[in-house]
This record gives C-alpha cells, structure tokens and sequence, in this order.
C-alpha cells in the first residue's frame, strides 16, 4: 500500500436515505481501496459485494480487535500512527484468541466457542421467543399510547425492546429488569458524560458477574443457564476461566444484539414513515414482511464498518494483494449497494427477494443473532403500525438527530405523534 489514501473514514452519513458518493466511486476503480483512518494508519477497504465475501472468509485474515494495529473508523485515542511493532508469534495470538469475546477470536477457539452457543440461536429456539417478544412490544406500545402523543420512540420503543429480549435470554429476574435496561441505555447515549458511561458499563460487567455465578449456583432454564450444564459439574468458583468466558459471553450479547437493533427499529419506522405507499401494507403483511425487513436491513446496512480484520498472511482479495499486517475494513454499506448485485440499489423495494446481502456479514463471524433481530423487527414494525395508524414525524426529516459518530449507524431520537 502506498501512502495516497483515495478516501478518509469515517464517512459523514447525514442522511440515513443517502449512501456517501465515495462509495459508488471507490466501487467503479479496480482493486481495494486505501482509506486513512483517525490518527493517520491506512487500512484497505471493500467495497464490492464478491470482494466483501471473500475477505470476511478469508482464512489468513484475524478479527482480533485488541490488536493496537487493528483498523478502527471511528475516532478513539489513536496509537502513534505507522510505528512499526513486531507481529505476535502465533502462540501470542492463540493466548490472545483464547481470552476474547467470540466476535475478536479467531479458529480454531472460535469454532468451539460458536459451537457451544449457536443451539441457542436456531430458527426454532426463536420461533420459541416470538410470544414473549410480542408481549414485550404490545406492553411498550401500550406505554406510549398510554403517555402520548406525542413521543421519542428511540427510549420508548427501540431501545427497550431489544434490551428486555436480551433479558429474557440471559435470564434476568424480572425486578432487575429495570436496572439492567437503565444501564444499558446510558451505556448507549453516545451524547451523555463519558463518566456516566464508564459508570454504567462497571455496573453492568458488576451485574453479569452476579448473574452468572448465580446461574453457577442454581442453573436455571436459559441460555447463561444451559452453558453452565452443558460445561457439567466442573464449573462453577474456582473456574475463573469458564466464569469470566460466561460473563464476557453474555455482554457481547448484550452490546451486539442491543444497539444494532435498536437502530434498525428506529430506521425502518422512519422509512415507513418516509414512504408508506411503498412499505407500511409490506411490513403489516405476514408473507411479505420477511422480504421487507431483508431489503430494510440491506438498505441501511447499520453495522458499516464495524467489521475490520488484520492479514496474517498475504491474501488476494479482488486483485489487491493484501500484505501480511495489513488491515481490511470490508463497507457493508458499499457492497449491500452494489448495483453488480442489487440492481438500482438506492430504491428501497420491499419485493426484491434478497437474502445474500451481508447486513449480518459473512463468513465465520456472520451475525450469532440474525434470527433473533429478524424476529424482533418483523414483530414490531408490523405490531406498532397495526396499533398506532396515523402515525407521523413529530419533526422536519432532515432536523433529526443522526448518529453517524459511533460503531453502529442510526438515530439518537425520533420523534412522532399521531
Ligand atoms: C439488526 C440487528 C443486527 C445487526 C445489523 C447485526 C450485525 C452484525 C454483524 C455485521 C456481525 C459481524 C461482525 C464481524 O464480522 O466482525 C455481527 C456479529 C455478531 N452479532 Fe449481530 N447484529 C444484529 C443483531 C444481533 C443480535 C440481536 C444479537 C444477539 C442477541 C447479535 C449477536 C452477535 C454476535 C454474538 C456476533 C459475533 C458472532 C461471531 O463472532 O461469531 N447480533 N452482527
């Protein structure tokens, strides 16, 4: 890689029904890109569907994320900008590999870890969920009923609903709901006190770890509970390490399956909003709102660029030569528009039939939860315009407050009224 970035990351998305213009031009060059990130290291990066694929299953590539060289768009302290630093020894890596959550680890501990949990994520074990997915919905939607109009729904609708399936998952008592949800959400207000965030995030790690040596104590019938049996009588105090797996575990969920659907409840509200001829009869309509939350999904791509990789060996990816210690950022944004794909991607079409956009991304690492977020976003797209009919923004489009300065793109409000 050369030192001339052809784009600087990250790319401002003031409008979440405009992709950023440097995309459809990154695409149309041949090979890779090369983007600068904050604090100046360059990284490549994917913008073509084909090429996205492949990098995310590319066998040389590691998802480390506590690797100082791995390429963050976001602005965060910067480690000094191209100093060289010796590679770790695969032994350093593996030790490495072993302590992360399952979205930084690499085969084979990944393998494994996945393994032992995908059970909980199936088709059928979320079919299980969908009643108790809808009761949480229909008591949400009876909150803002009972309070508006108008309302905010990002606190009143997407951000609880997420969170509380997430409780219903990891087994959370019922009176500690409460706690749990308001933790998380300030962990979440990307506009509050760093303070009173790193404040809710020691609460929370504080609670998973209460929870999950409760679960060591009695396993109860849930998902932190079943990954206590499933290890048998030798967990429990004393194994530090199979505790502290179990804690890290139920945090990625929570981090993982909370923010990005969160967003994606507030976004596909404001396109059905935007254009309700096109999608408010497609996501009400049980046949065809699969397809519509796919092709929502794809459309807003949220989860951008959160899915970067170093190579540790020197790996092709669309006639880029990728160099061992090189990072890779694949744009889920780009490649879910790429019109090679999905022709006139820009059109939001609830009809198109798609399942191979990589909203969820790819490979290995492909999202644990994409049947659980499907659930969740069928149910309440459809329950919310079912109950609430005449709903409208509060707001002029273009005044509401987008949040393009964090992991996951989205809204920090969205107010309506009806
Ligand atoms: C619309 C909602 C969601 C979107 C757009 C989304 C997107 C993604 C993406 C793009 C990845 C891949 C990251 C990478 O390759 O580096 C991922 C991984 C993951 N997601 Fe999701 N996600 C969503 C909801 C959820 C939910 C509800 C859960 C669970 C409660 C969840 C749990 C996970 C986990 C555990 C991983 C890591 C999997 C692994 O490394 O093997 N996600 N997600």
């Amino acid at each position: 890689m050369d030192d001339r970035p052809d784009v600087s990351l990250p790319l401002p998305r003031a409008c979440p029904f405009h992709v950023p213009p440097e995309y459809d031009r990154l695409r149309r060059a041949p090979g890779l890109a090369a983007a600068e990130l904050p604090g100046g290291s360059l990284t490549w990066l994917v913008t073509r569907l084909d090429d996205a694929r492949a990098a995310l299953a590319a066998p040389g590539f590691t998802a480390d994320r506590s690797d100082p060289a791995f390429p963050m768009p976001q602005k965060r302290p910067a480690p000094p900008a191209r100093t060289p630093r010796p590679p770790l020894t695969p032994a350093e890596r593996r030790v490495r590999s072993r302590g992360a959550s399952l979205i930084g680890m690499d085969p084979p501990d990944h393998t494994a870890a996945r393994r032992a949990v995908i059970g909980e994520f199936t088709a059928r074990r979320v079919q299980g969920l969908r009643p108790r997915i809808q009761e949480i919905v229909d008591e949400r939607i009876d909150a803002i009923l009972d309070g508006g109009p108008p309302a905010d729904l990002v606190p009143a609708l997407s951000l609880p609903v997420p969170s509380e399936v997430i409780c219903e998952l990891l087994g959370v008592p019922y009176e500690r709901h409460e706690f749990f949800q308001s933790r998380s959400m300030m962990l979440l207000s990307h506009r509050a006190p760093p303070e009173q965030r790193f404040d809710a995030l020691r609460e929370l790690f504080g609670f998973l770890d209460e929870l999950v040596s409760a679960e060591e104590a009695e396993p109860g019938d849930n998902l932190l509970g079943r990954q206590v049996k499933r290890h048998g009588p030798g967990r429990g105090p004393g194994r530090d390490d199979d505790h502290r797996d179990l804690v890290s575990l139920a945090f990625l969920l929570l981090v993982a399956g909370h923010e990005t659907t969160a967003n994606m409840i507030s976004l596909g509200v404001l396109a059905v909003l935007r254009d309700p001829a096109t999608l408010m009869t497609a996501v009400m309509d049980p046949d065809r709102a699969p397809g519509a939350v796919e092709e929502l999904l794809r459309y807003f791509s949220i989860a951008d660029t959160g899915t970067g990789r170093i190579a540790l060996a020197d790996t092709e990816i669309g006639s880029t030569l990728v160099r061992t210690g090189e990072g890779v950022i694949v744009s889920l944004l780009a490649a879910n528009h790429d019109p090679a794909a999905f022709p006139d991607p820009g059109t939001l079409d609830p009809a198109r039939r798609i399942r191979q956009h990589v909203a969820f991304g790819s490979g290995p690492h492909q999202c644990l939860g994409q049947n659980l977020a499907r659930a969740e976003l069928e149910i309440v797209y459809r329950t919310f315009f079912q109950r609430i009919p005449g709903l409208q923004l509060a707001i002029p489009l273009d005044e509401l407050p987008v949040k393009d300065d964090a992991f996951v793109y989205g809204l920090h409000g969205l107010p309506v009224t009806w």
